[in-house]
């Protein structure tokens, strides 16, 4: 299945681009960007740097996305993900080889499905902001998507950006509206099944101990050390998730879409029309309404979890630091 992966990269972003990569049955054919977890310069950055070290002879093109929402102004997440969005390691990372494509993530987006074989999918794990303006430009190569996997949104639990609010929905809430009600194959994966697991701080810590991958120089500077810069990140963000919530690690929100895309039995789904609210106290809140002139997007409710963590286990864990 060829992949288009759209994404505001930050560390959640990155291990499911690493899950994307190390994964036979996907051909990622494009990682575009958007602003969201951090400054879109920062994800473009982020994305490059990971595609080369996953995949140094040929990595995926990588187009720069939109740097602001469609009519909000913009807001990040350094608490989450560190100002540069991989935990703060900026000053400490090493600049990518390779340059970012010439195309903007747009172009890229309406471009792909009309340039080989139809069965092409998405998944979006960050603001839908280039997926508003690409269908505003090009809707018929949107149509051609075989399926728009999107992490977002919140239903039946509080949200994580605000009482009621899912971030990426937050961030740009007039570009989920106007996706979510397009009438694509849409299905989303929100808090209600992300937050319902966790990546443990154990289960890694006690892998990056015994995988030999890294050790304490690695760690103080990765360098070009994925396992390094990966482990950094995500100490970094289940930190915050520890100080916040107690949690004992982190929430592996993007890496659920992917999954997702690449195995639908993961989650359960129902039928359902979404309307975002996009401004006011409820800004960015997600709510099931009655189904408009048949238009439903699948909005996931139950999730497999022990296939989700073998998923991890097999195409994560093990690669990076087994
Ligand atoms: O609310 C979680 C989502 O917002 C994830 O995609 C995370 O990376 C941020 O983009
Ligand atoms: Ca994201």
């Amino acid at each position: 299945m060829r992949i288009v992966l759209d994404m505001d990269t930050g560390v959640d972003d990155a291990v499911a681009m690493v899950l994307a990569m190390n994964s036979p049955e996907f051909e990622v054919e494009a990682i575009t960007t958007v602003a969201g977890n951090a400054p879109v310069v920062q994800c473009t950055r982020n994305s490059l740097l990971i595609t080369e070290l996953l995949r140094p002879g040929d990595p995926p093109p990588v187009a720069h996305g939109a740097c602001e929402p469609l009519v909000q102004p913009l807001i990040i997440a350094p608490e989450v993900h560190g100002h540069d969005g991989l935990g703060g390691l900026l000053d400490s990372l090493p600049t990518p080889h390779h340059a970012a494509d010439t195309r903007p993530a747009v172009e890229l987006i309406a471009a792909i499905p009309h340039d080989g074989p139809d069965d092409v999918s998405l998944v979006a794990s960050g603001p839908l902001t280039n997926l508003a303006i690409a269908l505003r430009t090009d809707p018929t190569a949107m149509a051609a998507y075989r399926r728009i996997v999107i992490m977002g949104g919140a239903f039946d639990v509080p949200g994580n950006t605000g009482p009621v609010a899912e971030f990426n929905f937050y961030v740009d809430p007039d570009a989920a509206s106007e996706v979510l009600n397009s009438g694509l194959d849409i299905t989303i994966i929100p808090l209600d099944v992300t937050m319902s697991t966790a990546l443990t701080r154990d289960a890694l810590e006690s892998l990056v101990r015994s995988g030999g991958r890294t050790d304490t120089q690695a760690l103080a500077k990765p360098g070009r050390n994925l396992a390094a810069i990966l482990y950094r990140a995500l100490d970094y963000y289940m930190s915050f998730q520890e100080d916040e919530s107690g949690l004992n690690g982190g929430f592996m929100h993007d890496a659920l879409a992917v999954s997702a895309a690449l195995f639908p039995s993961i989650i359960t789904t129902r039928p359902a029309s979404v309307e975002v609210v996009t401004s006011g106290p409820a800004r960015g809140r997600s709510l099931v309404r009655p189904a408009v002139n048949g238009r439903t997007v699948n909005i996931a409710v139950g999730l497999d979890e022990s296939m989700f963590h073998e998923i991890l286990e097999e195409r994560v864990l093990q690669p990076v630091w087994g």
